[in-house]
């Protein structure tokens, strides 16, 4: 079910054009620019786009020249984990990594703990009303996730981004399925669990 739905709604996100991926990921970032929380937090962590995924690379260049502490992830595979580094020159610094996704060579790699992120933009294949998020099935942000609340040293505000054509109303979620604060398409916000 959970695989079905991944492998249609990808399909889907296929067939947006560049442009208009272009487009909406525009929209997205005016957006996430827009939020409260977005200009109270410093450290945010971003995604490195691949694929036909909601595009970061101007968020990721325009939240540095807002002098922001930009941050990406570095794909451990060996153990299904993603660490955390400070981005300064998006031009100079990535190269592709794991599954090709550009992430900073080593050295430019300036590890940052979880405990210091305010904020995850958080990529996925399909999300829900309610938040819930299905990812390619690696379960890397899951793992990162986990310890986001619950450890209550550690709070950042999640926020899923995604087209419209990436909602459905619910997704069959199992118990390690982190779900996100917010969800930004390039049409509306969705926000609920106000408390984070
Ligand atoms: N916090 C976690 N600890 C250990 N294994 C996890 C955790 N989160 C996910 N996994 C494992 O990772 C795999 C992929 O998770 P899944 O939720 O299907 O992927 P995705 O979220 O990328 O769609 C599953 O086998 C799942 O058990
Ligand atoms: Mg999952």
């Amino acid at each position: 079910m959970k695989k079905s739905l991944r492998t249609s709604v990808l399909a889907m996100r296929d067939m947006l054009g560049i442009e208009e991926r272009c487009q909406k990921s525009t929209l997205i970032k005016e957006m996430l620019f827009g939020l409260n929380e977005f200009h109270s937090s410093s450290n945010i962590l971003f995604y490195v786009a691949t694929k036909s995924e909601v595009q970061t690379e101007d968020m990721i260049r325009q939240a540095i020249k807002q002098g922001k502490r930009a941050l990406v992830p570095i794909t451990d595979a060996e153990n299904k984990r993603l660490l955390i580094s400070e981005l300064h020159d998006f031009d100079l610094e990535l190269e592709k990594g794991a599954y090709g996704i550009l992430e900073p060579t080593k050295i430019y790699q300036r590890l940052v703990p979880l405990d210091e992120v305010e904020m995850i933009i958080v990529p996925g294949v399909v999300f829900d009303l309610h938040g819930h998020r299905i990812g390619y099935g690696g379960g890397y942000y899951d793992r990162m996730l986990e310890s986001i609340g619950q450890n209550k040293g550690t709070k950042a505000c999640l926020i899923g981004v995604c087209f419209e054509c990436q909602l459905v109303d619910t997704i069959p979620i199992e118990k390690h399925d982190m779900p996100v604060s917010r969800i930004i398409t390039e049409e509306r916000v969705i926000m609920w669990r106000r408390d984070i």
